[in-house]
């Protein structure tokens, strides 16, 4: 691939056409793609982790420690996220996704604006912030409230409830990521949009699509670890570049 010489419209006319062509896609998305919907990233200059640290809110250590404060933390994203609109970036996903006959978006993000928008084979690798689940009973419920208190507890069992979320040294549930991993080695075109790509192991699925012979282009502000292991890098915001891409 001709990836230094290109100019940005040829890089976005090849994505196109592969797009048109392709038969099977995975999107991999990450924080990038809420950003412009008022979502702040982890890492960057603005980014939370630069902000608060990660082992005070988001382990399981951190839970057991103060769960309350992880509750806060997690009712401030709850509220921001309630206020927010998707973006053009999620919206040209919904449109690609009628248009390729077998599509999946596997995201990193937990904030379910890609379902808002109306995306409907969706991996959630690190789980969904609008679920909850009893550390008790197990038991994992949808609660929409904006502010589930300083500690919830679960209707069944009275046991405290957390985020159904994949937290710092946790692990992925196995299943999720094998289908995103099967869908990854199969596919025929990746996109990889807004995603630092240092998280693993879900920073290995752009690989695991070059291995299996994938055209992959990533949509970000910079280049990532990742980038120089892909086709194309187009330089630029999610939500500007992707509905040049699925008019
Ligand atoms: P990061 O915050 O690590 O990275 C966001 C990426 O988006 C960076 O590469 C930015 O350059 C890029 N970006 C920012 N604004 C953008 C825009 N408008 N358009 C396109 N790209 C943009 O987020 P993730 O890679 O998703 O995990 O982080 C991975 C995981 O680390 C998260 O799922 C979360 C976090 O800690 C857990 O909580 C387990």
């Amino acid at each position: 691939m001709h990836k230094i010489t290109m100019t940005r419209e040829e890089q976005v006319r090849l994505v196109k056409e592969r797009l048109g062509q392709a038969q099977k896609v995975v999107v991999l998305t990450g924080a990038g793609i809420s950003a412009e919907s008022g979502i702040p990233t982890f890492r960057g200059a603005d980014g939370i982790w630069e902000h608060y640290r990660a082992t005070d809110l988001a382990t399981p250590e951190a839970f057991e420690r103060d769960p309350e404060l992880v509750w806060a933390f997690y009712n401030w994203r709850r509220e921001l996220i309630s206020r927010v609109k998707e973006n053009p970036a999620h919206q040209a996903l919904v449109t690609l996704e009628k248009i390729v006959p077998d599509f999946t978006l596997v995201t990193q993000n937990v904030d379910g604006l890609h379902q808002r928008a109306g995306s409907i084979n969706i991996i959630e690798v690190h789980g969904n912030l609008w679920r909850v689940q009893c550390t008790e009973c197990a038991r994992i419920t949808m609660d929409m409230s904006v502010d589930m208190g300083k500690r919830p507890h679960c209707r069944e069992c009275g046991g405290v409830l957390r985020p159904d979320v994949v937290w710092f040294g946790e692990s992925l549930d196995g299943l999720l990521l094998s289908r995103a991993e099967e869908a990854a080695r199969t596919c025929d075109t990746m996109l990889v949009i807004g995603t630092s790509g240092i998280v693993y192991p879900v920073a290995f699925l752009p690989a695991l699509a070059k291995d299996g012979g994938a055209f992959v282009a990533e949509i970000n502000m910079e280049e990532t670890p990742v980038s120089p292991g892909l086709d194309l890098t187009i330089l630029g915001k999610a939500g500007e570049i992707m509905p040049l891409l699925v008019p």
